[in-house]
């Protein structure tokens, strides 16, 4: 008998866990589990594998329940159908065929697959990665632009603003800049200061004394101080309480940090690169952020164009992605069709790179063969062609759409109903505006 593994995939990466021959393997986010899911659609105990001749999987009475998807529905058309598994109903796994545990997609594999696997291919030439950034795709004459902007700021002291929409490369950026910075053998240091506490947020970026506060048992330094010699990237720092940003500001203006209950300021240099995907006048305008510290932060503003107005590095990227999940996942890396890439180039993507990693990934573990095509990416079109089924990523859609029509809108209230302008804004071709226009009723745009 063959021996199994199974790959499990989530948004962060691909893991693959080795299975016994026989006997119940369980999966879940208990750390008592044998494949032990780390992510919070995943129930403690979700689920279980029995192995034998024939490999069972049975959902444990899990929250988000463990999907499959019955093979007769999915031959002829791209549309999957999915099923929940009710509490203890077994279902038969097949090599290669996918299920989703939460959100995390597994898949069994011939461990024999592995074996075969060889070693990514070296880039081709032509390859919109720079070599002096490897893993950076950089081809688009715009994404250009920003870089070699980046390039020269990163020799100087400025701080740097950050701007791009979700997943469009802002942490990508801020870290090449540190890297090609005369600070690049210091440290890079990173703060999503969203879903940060305004309590804790203080204490986290400036670090405190011994006994500052109940709790504070043993002095700790911030991140600040954490990052001296180095840069520090403060992520959606649009959301920082304009109480860190008084601090924040001083910090910047004297180049020392205050630890919480400390009597002496530390001197620290620190380079500062911020990102946030609101529009941080508006913000200053509203009063919800502090105007001489946007002046301080915004050295220099550069702004990463969203993926639909680069589709010159949509292939680049994809390959990339598929070779490098291939990688991990010890198979040979896929090739990308041309059906598969004129999908890509129709999709709008409004999550930007990362939605389109998340794709090709996940594309990389349905895919058996050599080539992965377009039923592997399960893009809009497979929830489009048949409404009222209970179709994978028909709500995804949904939202896509509805994300996609606000977008149109807020860019045509900015261009005061001007289609040409507001289709520039959006990176969109104006023929690509004028047919979305039509399909979700906007016709008629307000006019200011
Ligand atoms: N030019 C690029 N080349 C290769 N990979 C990229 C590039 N830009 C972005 N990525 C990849 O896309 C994903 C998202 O990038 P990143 O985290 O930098 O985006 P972001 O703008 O900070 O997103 P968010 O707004 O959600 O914080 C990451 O996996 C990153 O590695
Ligand atoms: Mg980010």
């Amino acid at each position: 008998m063959t021996a199994h593994v199974l790959s499990v995939l989530l948004a962060d990466g691909v893991a693959t866990h080795a299975l016994p021959k026989s006997g119940r393997v369980t999966i879940g986010r208990a750390p008592d589990n044998q494949i032990v899911i780390d992510d919070a659609s995943v129930s403690r105990h979700h689920a279980g594998i029995d192995m034998g001749p024939s490999v069972f999987v049975e959902d444990l009475g899990s929250a988000n329940g463990t999907r499959v998807r019955p093979r007769e529905a999915s031959t002829e058309t791209i549309e999957l159908v999915e099923i929940k598994l009710g509490v203890g109903e077994r279902w038969e796994l097949v090599v290669n065929e996918p299920i989703n545990v939460g959100a995390a997609l597994c898949v069994l594999r011939l461990a024999t697959d592995e074996a075969r696997a060889e070693p990514a291919n070296a880039r081709k030439a032509g390859s919109g990665e720079r070599p002096d950034l490897p893993g950076v795709i950089v081809k688009a004459q715009e994404t250009k632009r920003v870089y070699e902007l980046a390039s020269r700021i990163a020799q100087g002291p400025i701080n740097v603003l950050v701007l791009g929409e979700t997943g469009s490369g802002k942490e990508v950026l801020a870290q090449t800049i540190h890297r090609q910075s005369a600070r690049s053998s210091g440290p890079f240091v990173v703060l999503d200061c969203a879903g940060l506490p305004e309590s804790l947020a203080e204490s986290e970026l400036f670090g405190h004394e011994k006994g500052a506060f109940t709790g504070a048992a043993a002095p700790k330094p911030g991140l600040f101080e954490a990052a001296d010699q180095g840069t520090i990237f403060l992520d959606e720092v649009g959301e920082l309480p304009l109480s860190v940003q008084v601090k924040l500001l001083r910090v910047l203006e004297d180049g020392t940090v205050r630890r919480i209950g400390a009597l002496a300021p530390r001197a620290v240099d620190v380079r500062v690169v911020a990102a946030t995907n609101r529009d941080l006048a508006v913000e200053v305008k509203e009063g919800r952020f502090r105007q001489d510290l946007y002046f301080r932060l915004n050295g220099m503003t550069l702004t990463l164009p969203p993926l639909r107005a680069r589709t010159e590095e949509l292939f680049d990227l994809a390959q990339l992605f598929a070779d490098r999940t291939a990688r991990v996942m010890g198979k040979k890396p896929p090739a990308l069709s041309r059906h598969a890439l004129d999908a890509l180039e129709a999709h709008a993507w409004p999550g930007n790179v990362r939605e389109l990693r998340n794709v090709v990934e996940r594309a990389v573990v349905l895919c058996v063969g050599e080539e992965i095509g377009p039923e592997h990416l399960m893009l809009e079109t497979a929830a489009r062609s048949v409404p009222g089924r209970k179709l994978a990523g028909l709500s995804l859609q949904g939202d896509l759409d509805a994300l996609e029509r606000a977008r149109i809108e807020a860019a045509l209230s900015k261009c005061a109903g001007n289609q040409t302008k507001a289709a520039e804004l959006l990176g969109m071709p104006r023929r690509t505006l004028v047919a979305r226009l039509t399909q979700y009723g906007l016709t008629r745009p307000r006019k200011k």
